[in-house]
């Protein structure tokens, strides 16, 4: 079937997505609403983000429905601004996986980016980072676009051992992983402890993540693309802190949680993001 014209500058050629000036990477607002909101739901939530959104070249947004909403909002969405993802995918094409879902069946809806190894995933559903590395390169083949999530818990970062965790995470992640796929690739840092808890990583904690997980990135894709690469931020990420966030050099959208379940706050973000380009 023909494409639809969804998800402008969503595009999954890179060249379409990241023009030429290397430095200022367009900013990615994704809504992860885990396991809330109907197709019913969704539809409305959507069509109130739309409305208010617009086209707005300087940020890419991303919606992340349970699986059960994903055809509705992709109908809802589509000519908008706003493109679709995944908050799962099993790693294996199809076969006797009973409850699971395939690459191919995401892209079937028109899906484009797919959230890997969220911290509920890894900590509830006990993926490990094999697992999750077998997720991108499927979501890859299928040129679905995976966001990466990694992040540290509490004890982790109180044993100062944050990069340790991160480095293990992004480098067994993206295993195998070539250069030529760089560009399709987003991650999302998330210290699990700012999850739902209220509590945000300040401006500056996250940003030294960020910057540390881009040097990870240079070193397996070299700098020229470790650049174009979007890191987000994600945990308790709120109107109230997102310019600030923002405003970090390495920090370039954020996967958002409770605050995408509301057009309200989610299209605040969008603003802030937006507006982090344009000042
Ligand atoms: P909250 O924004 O609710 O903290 O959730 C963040 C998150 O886990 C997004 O994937």
């Amino acid at each position: 079937p023909p494409r639809r014209g969804r998800s402008l500058g969503l595009k999954l050629s890179p060249l379409t997505i990241y023009t030429t000036n290397m430095s200022k990477r367009t900013p990615l607002i994704a809504g992860n609403w885990k396991m809330n909101k109907t197709a019913t739901d969704g539809i409305e939530l959507v069509k109130a983000i739309s409305a208010a959104v617009g086209i707005d070249p300087n940020v890419n947004i991303v919606l992340c429905p349970p699986f059960t909403a994903l055809s509705a909002v992709g109908a809802a969405i589509e000519g908008s601004h706003l493109a679709l993802g995944a908050q799962n995918l099993h790693d294996k094409t199809n076969g006797a996986f009973t409850g699971e879902i395939s690459a191919s069946m995401l892209r079937d809806l028109h899906v484009t980016h797919v959230i890997i190894g969220h911290s509920e995933r890894r900590s509830i559903f006990g993926e490990d980072d094999a697992f999750v590395n077998r997720k991108v390169h499927a979501a890859l083949g299928a040129t679905l676009r995976p966001i990466l999530c990694v992040g540290e818990l509490l004890a982790e970062r109180e044993a100062n051992q944050t990069m340790e965790v991160v480095r293990r995470q992004v480098e067994k992640g993206l295993e195998g992983v070539p250069a030529a796929k760089a560009d399709h690739v987003i991650i999302a840092y998330e210290p699990v402890w700012a999850i739902g808890t209220g509590k945000t990583a300040t401006p500056a904690m996250a940003q030294e993540v960020h910057a540390f997980i881009r040097k990870l990135l240079t070193q397996q894709f070299g700098a020229e693309s470790a650049a174009r690469i979007l890191i987000l931020y994600g945990g308790s990420m709120k109107p109230d802190n997102a310019d600030a966030l923002l405003a970090e050099q390495d920090i370039d959208g954020g996967l958002i949680g409770g605050a995408s379940l509301e057009a309200k706050s989610f299209v605040e973000l969008v603003r802030s993001a937006s507006k982090s380009v344009a000042g």
